[in-house]
């Protein structure tokens, strides 16, 4: 294999751990950021957002000189025959993304690039924007060089981003030039992953019909769920029995307060809108939302239910992240849960092993944030399972459960054992899609 020359616009959770793991293959890879400190941190060898696994190929491959660091535009286009844009495409309020970044890296490659390049975008934009930046670039461009387009979506999830990126289940190429998909193909053919090649446009749509059906998946069996309360069955046994039929797959059909994180909540609402615009009804989409906006709170209510008024009550909320292994709190149901028993003048006390710094700047001090699980249930009548950490599950519940002031837990995420909780009981166990049961000792 050929090293390649490799820049990466952009250093959030796509860019980064693209960068590090083509450094990782062999490539020559230069990561460009406008945030300065950002910057600075990463040639310091240390990650700006916890992600497993990161920072050691961080280390390793800045050391072979391999990964450098650059907030110059010049500098890194000046060495690199691929750019790949990681920037992101935030959801503006009416639901679109919002491409300024975009446009800014257009901008910011038309001034600067030097030599023939092959452009791969990797941010999640909306069907036709790679031939809305193609012109936006060509338009724009200072020298007379020749620019090659790939939509190129990236699929990694945030807590498992290096290995989603190393043992991806495919790779998408979408380009109308033979030569560029050609290039960009060899670029990761030491991943050894299945490529499939497209136009750009279906390329595009790939990635949101993706994100958009698991997402609609979480909803469809977080209504079942909430049926399965309802009549008394179980949606664990539920979810396992469809699992079986391979036309269904067993992934994501985890029961528990909605999705929440950087991807699902936005691209599901922009497809919505590419659909409203193109005067397409696509209502599926509508519900998913809906759907997922109630589970998000189900907890509250079920709480409220059993409590009855929340005013002066304390709540013990274990988990901020929108899912394990990440600090990350973009529309993590934790932050409607922490409103709404506020607003219920409930007194919380919250625990998450990393996200409590990012969780203040969302959240704020409305709640108070606690250095462990034992804290933060002190004197509480409800313990809150809000992200299912694996610290959770091995937590001494003995412990736990004797400073509480009642002995209720509402699972949000059913990943407790109920065997082992049974141990320490008694205890009033409240799972998501499964019935609520007392928990007693055996003896
Ligand atoms: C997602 C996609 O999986 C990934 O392919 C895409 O590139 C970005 O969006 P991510 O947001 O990192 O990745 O997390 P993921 O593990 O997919 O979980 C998303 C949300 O769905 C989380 O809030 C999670 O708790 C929830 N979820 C997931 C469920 O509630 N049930 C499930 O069965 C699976």
């Amino acid at each position: 294999m050929t090293d390649m020359r490799v820049a990466v616009l952009g250093t959030g959770y796509v860019g980064l751990s693209t960068g590090i793991c083509l450094a990782e293959i062999g490539h020559n890879v230069i990561c460009i950021d406008i945030d300065e400190r950002k910057i600075n941190k990463l040639k310091e060898r240390k990650s700006p957002i916890y992600e497993p696994g990161l920072e050691e190929l961080l280390i390793k491959n800045s050391s072979t000189g391999r990964l450098t660091f650059t907030t110059s535009h010049p500098y890194a286009l000046n060495h690199a025959d691929i750019i790949i844009i990681a920037v992101g495409t935030p959801q503006s309020d009416n639901g679109r993304a919002d491409l300024s970044f975009l446009e800014q890296a257009a901008k910011d490659l038309a001034e600067h690039i030097i030599r023939d390049s092959i452009v791969v975008v990797k941010s999640t934009v909306p069907v036709g924007t790679n031939e809305y930046l193609k012109q936006l670039l060509l338009g724009q461009l200072k020298n007379k060089v020749e620019i090659k387009m790939v939509s190129n979506p990236e699929f990694l999830r945030q807590g498992s981003a290096i290995q989603d990126t190393l043992k991806a289940d495919r790779i998408i190429i979408g380009s109308d030039d033979a030569g560029a998909s050609e290039k960009i193909q060899e670029m990761y053919r030491p991943l050894n992953v299945p490529f499939l090649l497209t136009d750009v446009r279906s390329a595009e749509m790939i990635k949101y019909a993706s994100n958009a059906f698991l997402a609609t998946k979480i909803s469809f069996i977080n209504g079942i769920a909430n049926l399965c309360e309802a009549v008394g069955a179980d949606v664990e046994d539920v979810a396992n029995g469809m699992g079986y039929d391979k036309r269904i797959g067993s992934a994501f059909l985890k029961a528990g307060i909605g999705y929440g994180g950087s991807c699902f909540p936005k691209d599901v609402k922009a497809l919505l809108h590419t659909s409203r615009e193109k005067g397409v009804p696509f209502s599926l989409l509508e519900e998913t939302i809906a759907i997922n906006d109630h589970q998000q709170e189900l907890l509250v209510g079920k709480a409220q239910k059993r409590l009855g008024e929340l005013k002066g009550k304390k709540i013990a909320m274990l988990g901020l992240s929108f899912k394990p292994e990440t600090d990350d709190m973009r529309e993590a149901p934790s932050i409607k849960i922490a409103r709404a028993l506020t607003a219920a003048e409930a007194k919380v006390a919250a625990y998450d092993p990393v996200a409590s710094g990012n969780a203040r700047k969302v959240i704020g001090e409305i709640i108070t944030y606690v250095d462990s699980a034992l804290e933060a249930a002190k004197g509480a009548d409800a313990l809150f399972i809000v992200t299912e950490w694996e610290e959770f599950r091995q937590l001494e519940f003995e412990a736990l459960l004797d400073v509480m002031k009642q002995r209720i837990i509402f699972d949000g995420r059913n990943c407790l054992d109920e065997a082992a909780l049974q141990e320490c009981g008694p205890i009033e166990y409240y799972p998501v899609g499964r019935p609520a049961v007392i928990l007693r000792r055996d003896d």
